[in-house]
């Protein structure tokens, strides 16, 4: 665990590059409670801080809350439908479905599919602006439109029903497109960077600055990317350009996500990303030196930190950007390796002696940060999981970068909404005496910004201006939907009147140490997700490195290795007569290993076994099946890495798909223990289709026979039988021949698991005809 209380000693080891990058790497999952209780010396305040803190920030709230326009139409909107109501959610989706959707038929099939069931009747009259009381009456409309089904057209209907019945679907669709297309010029500037400066002009007479952010981001295709780059490079060219007199502030800069300017800007690409992603970095930077104008990298997903500040390491070395000092990026404190990253960014400017501007945010990405950690079944997430958790790291990130370690060395620019965080900026950087700047989005944070220029003019403040089309905003617009509709936002409790100041200008730190569980329970960790009857399976993250590091290790070892498959009957591995050679399919000079075929009498030995077998195990209580079926999960899990090398080797897959085989395999065994446990364990007491209890009961039907497919070869294997074994059955298992390694290796841990060895044998074909020749007909 990184030494997070350590940073501002003069002992840290602060220009050792090579360890802090190691704190990055291993900051990524860190535990959340442990590490955050070291963040708290830096982000706590003294007695007399927090009062000055609270007075500052209250100030703000007053400003704030005292400017009527200061609640937008978009605030008031997320305000009443906020996302802890139902309706909240449904409009969250339909805004981030309908702006994907091309055609109008399926716009339409989703409007109905989500309009009808929600309670739009309750929010009529609740808000006090007109905007929201239009958009409530045109979603219950909507809402009672798509309720007229078939199923109701004998119910008598009012006159108005009627009416809008008439308009039908396709108004609705359009009066939703239009409501989106409000949103989206909420948040964005301009179409044009042309548009967008012209706009921007009144905001600078204010004293503003800008950053101007061209609208698009993860390209999927090389051409995406190309048509991102032209973007920037044209922004560049126009804001370099613009005749706007050069006053007071900072001049305004272009913001850049790596994501936009290469389709495969991932980890598994790194050859690529380095050459290519770099060259197109290092051109904008040498494009947006000569016109004057800086740069800043935005912060993206958590998968692509380390391969971002690779990229930016390398631009940042180059003779492209020596000297400029001009070059920045963004830092997310929910991040767990924040802290370690700004410590690392500022050793690199040491190093090199020019300033690198850092914006800290407090993240974008949390919502998707937590499913993805859920879907990969990690350990834990790279975010945390309380938002006083980001609070408490901006706060500790924020007291680094304004610390004699890092100013000259960083420029720190604070982005936030949060008048607490702001007011907590403005003491810390005054008592240190440090520069800084503050940024807001647009369409955010107006009356705050204005308040804080006014009571400290001499901080500048950058707007983050996105500028382009419709098309490109979604998910920029979805991002500030999902932050501002979050009853935990700030600006969204800023805005709700019954929220009382107090309540706003607590210290999170003091919020922080208030709570008896740490993370957060409702958020259960991504091995936990199922509940606690069953464990999800465990997952690799190979974006990141202290994951992706020690599973390269454990996968090199099966690299050259080779396997044998003979058919197991009764436990005992047979000899039979054709054997073949199996070739990698990626590579035919490659030999993976040897399968013998099973001949017709071993086939029928194995027949007849299972039959014996049967009785005894269909006996055997469910629970004790059930625990075979987990015991099995759990090997499998503890032989991923030959299982993946084999699935690899054998079948063709890629790493990423072993590592998912794998894991199917394993949720297909805790999903049928469960199942076994809860229809067969209490089979006398189920009920019957007439309702009375022990009419009939679950047990197993015999001997089957699981014929799998090659490109699911453990993941269908392992589940075929595992259904069949967990419900008492007996089986005999016949992977397609493709995929008879992983079959073996498959069977060879079942019986190690403990099924009984009469119960799951393995009969490889290779199909010249196991049907035709071989099975008795019965
Ligand atoms: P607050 O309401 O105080 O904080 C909200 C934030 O708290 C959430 O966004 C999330 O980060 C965090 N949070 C919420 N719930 C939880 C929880 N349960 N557990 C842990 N944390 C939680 N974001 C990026 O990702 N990359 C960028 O490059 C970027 N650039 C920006 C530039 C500017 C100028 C601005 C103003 C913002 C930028 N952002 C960026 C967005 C920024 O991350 C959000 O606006 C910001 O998180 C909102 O913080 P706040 O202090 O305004 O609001
Ligand atoms: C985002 O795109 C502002 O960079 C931030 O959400």
């Amino acid at each position: 665990m990184f030494e997070a209380n350590r940073v501002l000693d003069a002992s840290f080891p602060r220009d050792d590059m090579e360890q802090l990058w190691e704190g990055i790497v291993n900051n990524h999952y860190v535990d959340e409670a442990a590490y955050l209780d070291s963040l708290l010396s830096l982000a706590s305040p003294t007695d007399d801080q927090r009062r000055s803190i609270e007075e500052r920030a209250m100030g703000l709230i007053r400003s704030v809350r005292e400017q009527d326009d200061s609640v937008h139409m978009v605030d008031a909107l997320l305000q009443e439908y906020s996302l802890d109501t139902e309706e909240g959610v449904l409009l969250m989706c339909l805004a981030e479905a309908l702006i994907r959707i091309p055609d109008a038929h399926t716009a339409d099939l989703l409007i109905r599919d989500k309009m009808g069931d929600a309670d739009w009747r309750r929010h009529v009259g609740r808000s006090e602006s007109v905007f929201v009381n239009a958009s409530t009456w045109g979603m219950l409309l909507t809402g009672k439109v798509v309720k007229m089904d078939p199923g109701l057209e004998a119910e008598p209907r009012t006159v108005w029903q009627r009416l809008v019945n008439r308009c039908g679907e396709p108004v609705i669709r359009k009066a939703m497109y239009q409501a989106m297309a409000i949103m989206g010029r909420q948040f964005v500037l301009g179409r044009t960077i042309s548009e967008a400066l012209s706009n921007g002009r009144e905001s600078r007479d204010q004293g503003y600055t800008y950053s101007f952010d061209m609208l698009g981001e993860a390209a999927l295709t090389e051409q995406d990317s190309v048509r991102y780059f032209d973007d920037y490079w044209t922004a560049i060219e126009a804001v370099g350009g613009d005749t706007y007199p050069r006053g007071q502030q900072p001049v305004p800069s272009v913001s850049i996500k790596l994501s936009a300017l290469h389709p495969r800007y991932e980890r598994s690409q790194e050859d690529r990303v380095r050459e290519e992603l770099v060259q197109r970095l290092k051109r904008l930077v040498v494009h947006a030196r000569g016109h004057g104008v800086p740069l800043t990298v935005d912060a993206e997903e958590m998968d692509r930190l380390e391969l971002s500040l690779e990229v930016f390491g390398a631009v940042y070395q180059s003779q492209e950007a020596k000297g400029w000092g001009e070059l920045g990026l963004a830092v997310q404190a929910y991040s767990k390796p924040a802290l370690p990253v700004l410590c690392w960014i500022a050793a690199l400017a040491r190093k090199q002696g020019d300033r690198i501007p850092v914006r800290l945010v407090k993240g974008a990405y949390w919502d998707t940060e937590i499913k993805h950690a859920q879907v990969l079944g990690v350990e834990g997430y790279p975010v945390y999981t309380r938002k006083e958790g980001t609070d408490v790291a901006y706060l500790a990130c924020a007291r680094y970068l304004l610390s004699e370690h890092a100013q000259g060395h960083i420029f720190p620019q604070f982005a936030s909404h949060n008048a607490h965080t702001v007011a907590s900026i403005l003491d810390m950087g005054h008592r240190l005496k440090a520069e800084f700047e503050f940024q807001r989005l647009h369409g955010m944070g107006d009356a705050l910004y204005a308040a804080v220029m006014e009571k400290v003019p001499d901080v500048p403040v950058r707007i983050y201006a996105p500028v382009g089309a419709h098309k490109d905003l979604l998910p920029y617009l979805v991002r500030r939907l999902l932050e501002n509709g979050a009853n935990s936002s700030f600006v969204h409790r800023l805005v709700d009147a019954d929220t009382p100041i107090e309540k706003l200008i607590g210290h999170p730190a003091d919020a922080l140490q208030s709570y008896s569980q740490y993370p957060d329970p409702r958020i259960p960790l991504p091995p936990d997700i199922y509940g606690e009857h069953r464990r999800n399976s465990r997952g690799h993250n190979l974006n990141v490195l202290c994951h992706l590091r020690p599973f390269l290790k454990a996968l090199e070892k099966w690299q050259g290795h080779q396997w044998q498959a003979r058919p197991i009957v009764d436990g005992q591995a047979r000899d039979s007569s054709t054997t073949t050679d199996i070739q990698s399919p990626y590579k035919r000079d490659q030999v993976v290993g040897k399968v013998s075929w099973s001949r017709a009498d071993l086939i029928e030995d194995a027949l007849a076994t299972a039959h014996q077998s049967f009785e005894s195990w269909n006996q055997t209580p469910a629970e004790e099946r059930a625990r075979c079926l987990e015991r099995y999960g759990d090997l499998l899990e503890a032989n991923e890495h030959e299982l993946i090398a084999l699935c690899s080797r054998e079948a063709g897959k890629s790493l990423l798909d072993g590592i998912a085989e794998v894991r199917e395999a394993v949720d297909f065994c805790r999903y049928y223990a469960l199942q076994a446990r809860k229809h067969f364990a209490d089979a006398e007491l189920l009920p019957g289709p007439t309702g009375e209890s022990n009419e009939y009961y679950l047990e197993g039907r015999g001997v089957f026979l699981c014929i799998s497919p090659w490109n699911f070869p453990l993941a269908i294997f392992s589940g075929q039988i595992m259904a069949a074994l967990g419900a008492g059955n007996c089986v005999l298992a016949k992977p397609a021949e493709q995929t008879s390694l992983v079959a073996c290796r498959a069977v060879e841990l079942m019986l190690e698991a403990g099924f009984p060895s009469g119960v799951i044998q393995y009969i490889p074909g290779d199909g010249a005809g196991i049907g035709k020749q071989v099975l008795p007909d019965e």
